[in-house]
């Protein structure tokens, strides 16, 4: 823990502002997956010399050979970088003794409870604060509830002589890449961040100025938190109310794609979200719930967003009724029939199979006997995890919609050949509108 003695509270200050501002600061990134690695290539591209620290090896490695996990970062961007010493991984903690400044983008799951996992975070803090040194600036990037940076990473660091904002800087920074968007990635998405103290919000701002276009800085690490959960609630709120009108649409016999369309002409007052197969990803079906754990402590019921996960939980379930209905109708039981998915990544182009709905319809379609199959252009093996009962591989899309007695389109990767996907089909539901356009009485909308 802060292996050296502290030196007096301005030079720490004065000498780490001055370290960012000739980019001759080391800089340190725990957790080097679909957030870390883009921020880490950042702050290379910046002139920064880099080190990535990850628990696992094979990430460590791949780096180490210039080679790219992760979608957003071309191995084309990452090799020169590495080539050219600006950034190097480890596993070793020992690594944090040479370093100035640490960003910490490490998983913040849900218990099965749906309580925060904040096992990570802790293991994370701990290894870091037995190599820690005064004049470190470090900065929580995981998605958390209000109070995390304050109230559990602070007292991790701080000991007697040893004060933050003085002698050493905490900060909390929301990560909000959208992976696979080509308009909106790290570099230009504008980084809120507050600090414990104002001179810890300044040197957040001032390390992200360096690297990234546009800086935000908030008054304290508890806004900076609770931004982000306000962004993913909104988003999760907002599918949650438009899956449950297209529940009611579908019972009234209403196209809720062409409602959607039409409400959106609206120059003013309305944002369109879109209904689907259910929520995925690390983010949307995870983050509100640590807003309730929270809340639930002050006294609070977070009614918006128990109810919108309970419709959004629904809608696997809706879907494979659909598929149920849609094959009764062509005289057909879902025990023994072929169905076809097209796409299991949790949205459009992407690789990410991590809440997918996909996984739950293929377990419930397994549930009620049907033999079931995928496509996707990104995820070439499904693992068996208990959702799944056993790894599948996956097929040529065209073949397996030919062969399907139904073809579930559940991510609409722009891959796909629509056009030729109908032809060969007997029969599609299409949960994401990706047939617009397309009329056939052989396709069955959400
Ligand atoms: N993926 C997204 O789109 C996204 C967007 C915004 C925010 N976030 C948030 O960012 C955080 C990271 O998410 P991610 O998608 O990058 O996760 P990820 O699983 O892709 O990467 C996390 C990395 O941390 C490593 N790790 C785990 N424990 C560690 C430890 N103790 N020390 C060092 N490394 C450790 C893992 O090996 C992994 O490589 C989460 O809190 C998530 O909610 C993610």
């Amino acid at each position: 823990m802060f292996t050296e003695k502290s030196e007096g509270s301005l030079s720490h200050l004065q000498e780490l502002r001055k370290k960012i501002e000739s980019h001759q600061a080391s800089v340190g990134v725990v957790g080097l997956g679909y957030v870390g690695l883009p921020l880490a290539v950042e702050f290379a591209n910046a002139g920064f010399k880099v080190t990535g620290i990850d628990v696992d090896a094979s990430k460590v490695a791949s780096i180490n050979r210039g080679e790219s996990y992760v979608q957003d970062v071309p191995t084309s961007a990452l090799k020169p970088l590495v080539e050219a010493g600006k950034i190097r991984a480890t596993a070793d903690f020992a690594a944090v003794a040479g370093l100035d400044t640490i960003n910490i983008c490490v998983p913040t799951p849900l218990r099965k409870t749906k309580d925060p996992d904040m096992s990570y975070i802790v293991n994370a803090c701990q290894d870091i604060a037995k190599h820690a040194h005064p004049g470190m600036l470090m900065i929580l990037e995981s998605t958390t509830y209000p109070g995390t940076t304050d109230e559990l990473m602070l007292p991790m660091f701080e000991r007697p002589g040893l004060k933050v904002g003085e002698h050493f800087f905490l900060c909390f920074s929301p990560e909000r890449v959208d992976p696979g968007n080509p308009k909106f990635q790290t570099k230009n998405i504008p980084k809120v961040v507050g600090g414990i103290t104002p001179a810890c919000t300044e040197m957040g701002a001032l390390f992200y100025q360096q690297a990234l276009e546009t800086v935000i800085p908030v008054s304290s690490t508890r806004v900076a938190e609770m931004v982000k959960l306000l962004e993913n609630t909104f988003r999760m709120i907002n599918i949650g109310l438009v899956n449950e009108i297209a529940l009611m649409c579908d019972r009234m016999g209403i196209n809720v794609w062409e409602v959607i369309d039409a409400a959106a002409s609206k120059p003013f007052g309305f944002m369109p979200f879109y209904p689907g197969p259910g929520l995925g990803g690390h983010c949307i079906p995870i983050d509100p719930f640590y807003l309730s754990w929270k809340t639930k402590q002050a006294g609070i019921e977070a009614r918006f967003i128990e109810l919108a996960g309970y419709i959004n939980g629904q809608m696997p379930h809706f879907v494979v009724d659909k598929i149920q209905n849609a094959l009764n109708d062509h005289s057909k039981p879902l025990k023994g029939s072929r169905v076809h998915l097209l796409g299991v990544a949790y949205k459009r182009d992407i690789d990410d199979v991590r809440e997918s709905p996909a996984l739950d319809i293929i377990h419930l379609l397994g549930k009620r006997g049907a033999a079931v199959s995928y496509s996707d252009p990104f995820v070439p093996k499904l693992r068996g995890d208990g959702v799944i009962p056993s790894d599948m591989l996956a097929i040529d899309a065209e073949k397996g919609s030919a062969e399907a007695d139904c073809v579930v389109v559940v991510t609409d990767h722009k891959a796909f050949n629509y056009a030729r996907i109908l032809e060969r089909a007997r029969l599609v539901v299409d949960t994401r509108n990706a047939l617009k356009g397309h009329i056939s009485e052989k396709i069955v909308r959400l």
